[in-house]
Protein backbone atom coordinates (compact mmCIF):
# COMPACT_ATOMS: atom_id res chain seq x y z
CA UNK A 1 0.00 0.00 0.00
CA UNK A 2 2.85 2.25 1.07
CA UNK A 3 4.41 1.66 -2.00
CA UNK A 4 1.72 2.01 -4.52
CA UNK A 5 1.19 5.42 -2.50
CA UNK A 6 5.02 6.30 -3.83
CA UNK A 7 4.61 5.60 -7.17
CA UNK A 8 1.73 7.38 -7.38
CA UNK A 9 3.44 10.53 -5.92
CA UNK A 10 6.70 10.01 -7.92
CA UNK A 11 4.90 9.95 -11.28
CA UNK A 12 1.95 12.50 -10.08
CA UNK A 13 3.90 14.96 -8.16
CA UNK A 14 5.81 17.01 -11.39
CA UNK A 15 2.71 18.18 -12.91
CA UNK A 16 0.36 18.52 -10.08
CA UNK A 17 3.34 20.54 -8.46
CA UNK A 18 3.38 22.04 -11.95
CA UNK A 19 0.17 23.49 -12.23
CA UNK A 20 -0.78 24.06 -8.56
CA UNK A 21 2.36 25.22 -6.48
CA UNK A 22 4.72 26.32 -9.14
CA UNK A 23 7.90 25.54 -9.14
CA UNK A 24 9.59 25.92 -5.14
CA UNK A 25 7.93 23.13 -4.94
CA UNK A 26 8.31 21.11 -7.77
CA UNK A 27 12.50 21.62 -6.36
CA UNK A 28 11.71 19.80 -2.98
CA UNK A 29 9.43 17.14 -4.74
CA UNK A 30 12.21 16.27 -7.18
CA UNK A 31 14.31 15.23 -3.90
CA UNK A 32 12.35 13.51 -2.23
CA UNK A 33 12.20 11.42 -5.31
CA UNK A 34 15.71 10.58 -5.41
CA UNK A 35 15.21 8.99 -2.31
CA UNK A 36 12.61 6.95 -3.21
CA UNK A 37 13.83 5.79 -6.47
CA UNK A 38 16.22 2.76 -5.11
CA UNK A 39 13.31 1.61 -2.55
CA UNK A 40 10.68 1.77 -5.23
CA UNK A 41 12.84 -0.09 -8.21
CA UNK A 42 13.43 -2.99 -5.35
CA UNK A 43 9.76 -3.05 -4.50
CA UNK A 44 8.77 -2.91 -8.01
CA UNK A 45 10.39 -5.94 -8.48
CA UNK A 46 8.63 -7.98 -5.37
CA UNK A 47 4.93 -6.04 -6.90
CA UNK A 48 5.79 -7.98 -10.37
CA UNK A 49 6.38 -11.12 -8.83
CA UNK A 50 3.09 -11.11 -6.71
CA UNK A 51 0.98 -9.67 -9.36
CA UNK A 52 1.65 -12.37 -12.30
CA UNK A 53 -0.39 -15.21 -11.99
CA UNK A 54 -3.51 -16.11 -14.05
CA UNK A 55 -5.00 -19.46 -13.43
CA UNK A 56 -6.75 -22.03 -15.71
CA UNK A 57 -8.79 -24.68 -13.68
CA UNK A 58 -8.88 -28.28 -16.12
CA UNK A 59 -11.14 -30.88 -15.39
CA UNK A 60 -9.18 -33.85 -15.01
CA UNK A 61 -12.33 -36.35 -14.86
CA UNK A 62 -12.53 -35.15 -18.56
CA UNK A 63 -11.34 -38.20 -20.91
CA UNK A 64 -8.86 -35.40 -22.98
CA UNK A 65 -6.83 -35.67 -19.65
CA UNK A 66 -6.74 -39.15 -19.12
CA UNK A 67 -3.09 -39.32 -20.03
CA UNK A 68 -2.44 -37.99 -16.58
CA UNK A 69 -5.07 -40.44 -14.57
CA UNK A 70 -1.98 -42.58 -13.80
CA UNK A 71 1.35 -41.88 -11.94
CA UNK A 72 4.13 -41.14 -14.50
CA UNK A 73 1.15 -40.22 -17.40
CA UNK A 74 1.66 -36.66 -19.28
CA UNK A 75 0.49 -35.10 -22.08
CA UNK A 76 1.04 -32.00 -24.34
CA UNK A 77 -2.16 -29.64 -23.18
CA UNK A 78 -1.76 -27.81 -26.57
CA UNK A 79 -5.39 -26.02 -25.95
CA UNK A 80 -3.27 -24.51 -22.44
CA UNK A 81 0.15 -24.30 -24.07
CA UNK A 82 1.47 -26.69 -21.50
CA UNK A 83 2.78 -30.38 -20.56
CA UNK A 84 1.03 -31.93 -17.46
CA UNK A 85 3.12 -34.58 -15.69
CA UNK A 86 1.26 -36.80 -12.92
CA UNK A 87 3.75 -37.63 -10.01
CA UNK A 88 1.23 -38.72 -7.68
CA UNK A 89 -2.35 -39.08 -6.56
CA UNK A 90 -1.84 -35.26 -5.33
CA UNK A 91 0.54 -34.05 -7.76
CA UNK A 92 0.27 -33.02 -11.15
CA UNK A 93 2.93 -30.58 -12.48
CA UNK A 94 2.84 -28.48 -14.97
CA UNK A 95 5.36 -26.71 -17.42
CA UNK A 96 5.04 -24.85 -20.30
CA UNK A 97 5.02 -26.50 -23.95
CA UNK A 98 7.21 -23.95 -25.69
CA UNK A 99 10.89 -25.31 -25.36
CA UNK A 100 13.25 -23.03 -23.64
CA UNK A 101 16.25 -23.79 -26.51
CA UNK A 102 14.24 -22.67 -29.42
CA UNK A 103 10.43 -22.56 -28.49
CA UNK A 104 9.19 -25.35 -30.35
CA UNK A 105 6.02 -26.82 -28.52
CA UNK A 106 4.97 -29.89 -30.41
CA UNK A 107 7.69 -32.34 -30.27
CA UNK A 108 8.07 -33.84 -26.64
CA UNK A 109 8.59 -36.70 -25.44
CA UNK A 110 9.14 -37.67 -21.51
CA UNK A 111 11.19 -40.61 -19.65
CA UNK A 112 13.56 -41.27 -16.53
CA UNK A 113 12.46 -38.24 -15.45
CA UNK A 114 13.44 -35.55 -17.80
CA UNK A 115 11.32 -33.91 -21.02
CA UNK A 116 13.12 -33.99 -24.78
CA UNK A 117 12.44 -31.75 -27.25
CA UNK A 118 12.65 -33.66 -30.72
CA UNK A 119 13.67 -30.71 -32.24
CA UNK A 120 17.06 -30.47 -31.29
CA UNK A 121 17.03 -33.11 -29.05
CA UNK A 122 17.64 -30.91 -25.92
CA UNK A 123 16.42 -32.43 -22.15
CA UNK A 124 15.47 -30.87 -19.13
CA UNK A 125 14.51 -31.71 -15.61
CA UNK A 126 10.73 -32.56 -14.90
CA UNK A 127 11.00 -30.74 -11.31
CA UNK A 128 12.57 -27.51 -12.82
CA UNK A 129 15.90 -28.28 -11.19
CA UNK A 130 19.76 -27.93 -12.30
CA UNK A 131 21.12 -25.07 -14.18
CA UNK A 132 21.32 -23.88 -17.46
CA UNK A 133 18.37 -23.54 -19.79
CA UNK A 134 15.34 -24.82 -17.50
CA UNK A 135 11.79 -25.19 -18.93
CA UNK A 136 9.06 -22.67 -17.11
CA UNK A 137 6.99 -24.26 -14.14
CA UNK A 138 3.96 -23.56 -12.85
CA UNK A 139 2.20 -23.66 -10.05
CA UNK A 140 -0.30 -26.38 -9.46
CA UNK A 141 -3.21 -27.51 -6.99
CA UNK A 142 -5.89 -30.41 -6.99
CA UNK A 143 -8.94 -30.40 -5.61
CA UNK A 144 -11.13 -33.27 -6.20
CA UNK A 145 -11.06 -33.28 -9.70
CA UNK A 146 -9.85 -29.89 -10.79
CA UNK A 147 -6.50 -28.97 -11.04
CA UNK A 148 -5.53 -25.30 -10.97
CA UNK A 149 -2.70 -24.12 -13.10
CA UNK A 150 -0.83 -20.51 -11.85
CA UNK A 151 0.88 -19.04 -14.29
S1 LIG B 1 13.64 -26.01 -29.83
FE1 LIG B 1 13.60 -27.60 -28.38
S2 LIG B 1 15.57 -28.46 -28.47
FE2 LIG B 1 15.68 -26.79 -29.80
Amino acid sequence: MENKRRDFLKTACAPVVFSMFGITMLEACSSGDDDDLVMDTANNGGDDDSSEGSSINIDLSSSDFSDVSEIGGWMNYTGGKMLLLRISETEIRAFSNVCPHAGANNQWSHADSKFVCGNHNRSFNDDCSGSGLQMTCYTTTIEGNTLTVTR
